[in-house]
């Protein structure tokens, strides 16, 4: 059944997780995840974007047999995974960030050497598969260091690479990226991309709040906010289905607000950074070049124009649009709701 690539790789239907906090009045109940329902087919590299506590690690967790559901089913290439947990647990290759899920005190060569015991993994095979993924990462010269000596983005390479030890279908990255320096980053990613998902044909979710990431990784970007799928499309689609189709970028000498275009027609909504000296309008509406001749003669009439741009909207302008959250945001504490037994 497995083989089979019309199988999804993996098919999360109305999953349900909650949390409960406190106790007698201040008892609270969280719904972490609420009835999340998504497809991912074999070969994808998927993402589930929404900002801090959308619930995204719930969901990853209760995938990778780590979190028993409330409600709701998951199944990997076909296989219930509470039902088959052993087989799916062998198709998952989990890589969380932020935990610490490997040994500070031991080599990158021997912490793989751990890992690959918990998968059955033994002698040569052992050694030729991890001789292999530290060639891969670039990480052979360093092997036999301690990974307390490690910076944060060499330690993320040593979790992919205990990640896909036995070789899965299915990788579930939570925020691989997270906290890394650019440089790392851009590695990290293209690694994901080019590596993972087109050479070795890897299924893969990938959760992330950095909507440039999603935006460059994905094929099919789930919204994820209070716990809830949002939607699912592709990114230029997110983008074609906004009602606002431009954003004009205006810069001017001097600090200004909204309030300088005040009495244009045709304009949805305007916000205004300054910086060094100079203010940035970013004016959304329907059509740049409709508001364009009004905006500047409104700009003019006060200050010097520096620059003037028309950029399509980001991920980040649509998810505000449809959640009215920014990715930025942290949502832990609003999707609590008060338990009653
Ligand atoms: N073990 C737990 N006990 C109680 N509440 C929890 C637990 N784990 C998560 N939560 C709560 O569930 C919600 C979703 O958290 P989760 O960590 O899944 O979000 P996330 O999207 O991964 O966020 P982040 O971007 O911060 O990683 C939050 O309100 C969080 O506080
Ligand atoms: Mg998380």
């Amino acid at each position: 059944m497995s083989g089979d690539s019309t199988v999804p790789a993996l098919e999360c239907r109305d999953v349900v997780k909650q949390f409960r906090r406190g106790r007698g009045f201040k008892k609270k109940v969280i719904r972490a995840v609420d009835g999340a329902t998504l497809t991912l087919y074999p070969g994808e590299l998927f993402g589930l974007l929404g900002p801090n506590g959308a619930g995204k690690t719930t969901l990853v967790r209760c995938i990778a047999t780590l979190l028993i559901p409330d409600a709701g089913t998951i199944r990997v290439l076909g296989h219930d995974v509470f039902k088959d947990a052993l087989f799916c647990r062998q198709q998952i290759g989990l890589l969380t960030s932020g935990e610490r899920t490997l040994y500070w005190k031991l080599s990158a060569r021997d912490n793989l050497k751990f890992f690959a015991a918990l998968y059955g993994l033994t002698g040569k095979e052992r050694d030729k598969r991890i001789e292999y993924l530290l060639g891969l990462l670039g990480l052979q010269e360093v092997a036999n260091e301690r990974l307390e000596r490690y910076s944060s983005g060499m330690k993320q390479k040593v979790s992919l690479a205990r990640a896909m030890l036995h070789d899965p279908k299915l990788l579930l990255l939570d925020e691989p990226t997270l906290g890394l320096d650019p440089q790392f980053g851009r590695f990290i990613r293209g690694f994901i991309k080019e590596e993972l998902n087109k050479k070795q044909g890897k299924t893969i979710l990938l959760t992330t709040h950095y909507m440039d990431e999603a935006d460059e990784l994905c094929a099919r970007i789930a919204f994820i906010n209070q716990g809830r799928i949002v939607d699912i499309k592709s990114p230029e689609e997110y983008k074609r289905d906004i009602p606002h189709k431009e954003i004009l970028k205006v810069r001017c000498l001097g600090q200004f607000d909204g309030e300088l275009l005040k009495g244009v027609s045709g304009i949805e909504r305007v916000s205004a950074e300054f910086n060094d000296g100079v203010t940035t309008l970013n004016i959304v509406a329907e059509r740049a070049e409709m508001v364009l001749s009004e905006v500047i003669e409104a700009v003019r009439a006060r200050t010097r124009i520096l620059g003037v741009d028309v950029q399509e909207p980001t991920l980040e302008d649509v998810f505000i649009y449809m959640t009215g959250t920014s990715l930025g945001a942290d949502t832990k504490e609003e999707h609590e709701t008060q338990y009653q037994d």
